[in-house]
C-alpha cells in the first residue's frame, strides 16, 4: 500500500489564525502530542514572524530530535537563514520556503513578474539546500496560478534541489477534480525527483475532499491540522483526512504512520491552549460525533452499535458512545438508561416514565442523569403509593 506523509502544521498555520496563538510551553505541550500521534513532519513555527515563533521551533527542535522538524522562510535570504539557525539544533531539520505565483498575486502583493518570481523561489531553495537536504518548496496559490508557469516553477525548484513540492489551494477555492488534475500533472511532470505535497484551505468547506482527491492523484504529503484551525476556515483537519483513508482503505488504500487511538487526545490537548475547540457537530473529534439522539437510531445502535456507527469511538481514543435523551429519543434507550442508573421499571412504569420523560423533555435540549433519576423516582414512588392505598 502507497504511503502518504502526515505533515502537521498545527503550529504554523493552525497557530497563526485568530485566538490560535501559543507560549512555547504551549507549542511544547501540543508537540508531545503530535509527536505521540506519530505524524511525519512537525512544523513548528515561521521564525522570521516571531522572537516567540523563533524559540518554538528551537525548541522542538531540542526537544524531539528524532523528528523531522520544519521552519517556514519567505523566498528570501533573510528568511532562510533565520529558519537555518532557528533549526540549527535539528537532527532532521526541513526548510520550508514559499513564494506566491499566481498572477493575482504577483501583481497585487508581490509587483514581482513572473521571472523574478521564478529566480526568487530558486534562489531560495539553492540556499536552502546548502543548510539542510531536506528542502520542501511552496508555490503560495498554486490553484490559481497558471498551469504552464507553475510547472516551470516546479521543474526548476527541483532542478534546485528541492525534494518536496507543495501545491497549496491557498484561498481554497479549488474542487476535488480540479485540483486531482492539477497534482496529477505536477506528480507526472516530477516522477520521483521529489514528493508532490499538498495545503488546502477549507473556504468551501472542501479542504479534505481535495486533499483526498489528490492523493489519489499521486500526491504523498497531506499538509493539515488537529482540529482542522488554520488561516480563515482553516486547513485540512489531519482527523479526518486519517480516518477517511483508514476507514475507506476500499477506495483510498493509502497508509499513513499515524496512531489513530490518539487523535482525540491531541485533539483536547490542542483546545486548552487555544480559544475554541472543535464544533459539537466535528466529524472524529467533536462533542456529538458519538451521540445518538434519535429513537431510531438509539434503537438500533443499541441492538448493534454499527447501524448507526462507522467508527469505533475507541479507535480514534474517545471514551464512549453517548446517548442523549431528549425529545426524539424512544422507550429501548430510556429503558437502558434507567438500568444504567441502577433501576428495573416493569411495563407500566416505563409507560409512564417515558409519558412524563416526552412532555419534559419537548421543552428541553436534553435530560441530565439526576432529572432522569427525579422523573424514575416520581413514578415509582406514586406507584407504590397507590398500591399500598389499595
Ligand atoms: O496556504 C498556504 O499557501 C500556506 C503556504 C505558506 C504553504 O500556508
Ligand atoms: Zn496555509
Amino acid at each position: 500500500m502507497s504511503r502518504v506523509y502526515i505533515f502537521d502544521t498545527t503550529l504554523r498555520d493552525g497557530e497563526q489564525s485568530p485566538g490560535c496563538s501559543m507560549t512555547t510551553l504551549e507549542k511544547l505541550t501540543t508537540a508531545t502530542a503530535l509527536v505521540d500521534l506519530g505524524v511525519d513532519i512537525l512544523e513548528a513555527g515561521f521564525p522570521i514572524a516571531s522572537e516567540g515563533d523563533f524559540e518554538a521551533v528551537d525548541a522542538v527542535s531540542r526537544q524531539f530530535p528524532w523528528v523531522s522538524v520544519a521552519a517556514l522562510a519567505r523566498a528570501s535570504t533573510l528568511d532562510v537563514e533565520k529558519a537555518a539557525k532557528a533549526l540549527q539544533h535539528a537532527k532532521r531539520p526541513r526548510i520550508h520556503t514559499f513564494i506566491a505565483t499566481s498572477d493575482i498575486h504577483l501583481k497585487y502583493k508581490l509587483k514581482k513578474s513572473r521571472q523574478q518570481v521564478l529566480d526568487a523561489a530558486v534562489a531560495a531553495v539553492t540556499l536552502a539546500r546548502s543548510y539542510t537536504d531536506d528542502v520542501e518548496f511552496s508555490a503560495e496559490d498554486a490553484t490559481r496560478t497558471e498551469p504552464e508557469y507553475l510547472m516551470q516553477v516546479c521543474e526548476a525548484v527541483v532542478e534546485a534541489g528541492a525534494r518536496t513540492v507543495n501545491l497549496p489551494d491557498t484561498v481554497g477555492y479549488s474542487t476535488p477534480d480540479e485540483y486531482a488534475e492539477l497534482i496529477g500533472r505536477a506528480v507526472k511532470a516530477l516522477g520521483d525527483r521529489a514528493i508532490v505535497s499538498v495545503h488546502c484551505h477549507d473556504d468551501l468547506g472542501l479542504a479534505v475532499a481535495n486533499s483526498l482527491a489528490a492523493v489519489k492523484a499521486g500526491a504523498r504529503q497531506v499538509e493539515c491540522t488537529i482540529n482542522g484551525i488554520g488561516e480563515r476556515a482553516g486547513n485540512a483537519a489531519l482527523e479526518e483526512v486519517v480516518m477517511a483513508m483508514k476507514v475507506r482503505k476500499d477506495r483510498l488504500p493509502f497508509e499513513t504512520k499515524i496512531n489513530s487511538e490518539k487523535l482525540y487526545h491531541a485533539s483536547k490537548t490542542l483546545t486548552e491552549f487555544i480559544s475554541f475547540g472543535p464544533q459539537p457537530n466535528k466529524a472524529i473529534v467533536g462533542e456529538n460525533a458519538f451521540a445518538h439522539e434519535a429513537g431510531i437510531h438509539q434503537d438500533g445502535f443499541l441492538k448493534e452499535p454499527t447501524t448507526y456507527e462507522i467508527i469505533n469511538p475507541a479507535s480514534v481514543g474517545v471514551p464512549a458512545s453517548r446517548i442523549v435523551l431528549g425529545k426524539h429519543s424512544g422507550r429501548h434507550a430510556l429503558k437502558q438508561r434507567a438500568e444504567d442508573l441502577g433501576f428495573k421499571l416493569n411495563r407500566e412504569e416505563l409507560e409512564e416514565v417515558y409519558h412524563r420523560f416526552t412532555q419534559m423533555a419537548d421543552n428541553k435540549k436534553g435530560l441530565r442523569n439526576d432529572e432522569i433519576v427525579a422523573l424514575i423516582e416520581l413514578v415509582t414512588k406514586s406507584a407504590s403509593v397507590t398500591a399500598g392505598a389499595d
